[in-house]
């Protein structure tokens, strides 16, 4: 059993991490942060919200967090992604009140202190949430057990630009200070989650299931049409969900050996880049500070499959 919290942007693919990280039983779901990127903050915590109540998990709490980036700037969302209400516009989410007694940094740090050492934060927005709860708290790493993010690029071009993956490309400082923190991360960037394909197939087989599973259906129309323009086939990435099927170990996997990764923050056009030193040269080398992330390289196929299968179950 993994313990994981969860810190996301409630679009359409973190829609589906959160219905696998509440409903596998290899999972126990402490608690959802959630942050701005592809929708805004309150935006996100109505979805996140609305996703729970809908499977009757109403009783995992529910944090607001950043509403824009670490630096102060203005934050960008992306509704040609995610739909205006980060939900692919299927307009019934709006009435949901956003509630929340502590932010998704104070909910990281309580979360540490219940469940030291065991706590494994699966990260699948930008950074924010993360960077804000090891600014209040430096002792923050360790008590976490690990922390999994999708974001990034290791191998191939990034998303939102060439050099750069959207969670990373969001908010750069605060994946910067999360890669430096003293914490043991492993980063599911782009070049796996792009081989995690959710088709028309899976639309179908969920759209023939019960509400939850037409829920996903429907959202997934929406990503579906973005990722045509992409690839020219109906079909999106499963990025944040496999995240948190390689957080939980639900998928097999290669792992780099133990690497250092570092975050561009210049304001040029590499703004955003994750460098991993795919080198080696760093593997396990206890003196070397930093190297301390892996990279996933590999999956095995198939996770999708049992995805939409534990969805329609
Ligand atoms: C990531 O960016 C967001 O649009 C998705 O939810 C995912 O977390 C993919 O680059
Ligand atoms: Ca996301």
């Amino acid at each position: 059993m993994t313990t994981i919290l969860l810190d996301c942007d409630t679009g359409i693919d973190d829609a589906l991490a959160i219905l696998t990280a509440a409903l596998s039983d290899e999972i126990d779901l402490v608690g959802v942060g959630c942050t701005w990127g592809n929708t805004d903050v309150d935006q996100a915590v109505r979805n996140t919200h609305h996703l729970l109540s809908m499977i009757g998990r109403a009783d995992v709490p529910v944090a607001r967090g950043a509403a824009g980036p670490l630096d102060g700037t203005t934050p960008t969302f992306s509704p040609h992604v995610h739909g205006d209400d980060g939900a692919g516009n299927v307009g019934d989410i709006s009435h949901v009140p956003v509630v929340a007694d502590e932010s998704a940094a104070e909910l990281l740090i309580r979360l540490s202190h219940e469940h030291p050492g065991t706590l494994h934060v699966v990260a699948v927005g930008p950074l924010t949430n993360l960077a804000l709860a090891l600014q209040a708290d430096r002792s923050l790493p360790e008590r976490v057990g690990h922390v999994t993010i999708m974001g990034g690029a290791a191998l191939t071009p990034g998303n939102v630009t060439a050099a750069a993956e959207a969670n990373i490309w969001h908010d750069p400082e605060a994946a910067q200070l999360v890669f430096e923190a003293p914490w043991e991360m492993t980063m599911v960037g782009l070049d796996v989650t792009m081989r995690s394909i959710l088709t028309e197939e899976h639309r179908a087989r969920l759209a023939a299931g019960g509400p939850v599973a037409q829920h996903c259906a429907r959202i997934l129309d929406y990503y579906f049409n973005f990722y045509t323009g992409i690839t020219g086939r109906r079909c999106a990435g499963n990025h944040d969900a496999l995240a948190v099927a390689v957080a939980a170990g639900l998928v097999p996997t290669t792992l780099s050996p133990v690497v250092h990764v570092e975050v561009d923050t210049s304001h040029g056009p590499s703004r955003g880049r994750t460098i991993a030193d795919l080198r080696g040269m760093w593997a396990d080398h206890p003196q070397v500070p930093g190297a301390r992330h892996r990279v996933v390289l590999e999956i095995e196929p198939g996770f999708e499959d049992r995805m939409v299968d534990l969805i329609l179950t």
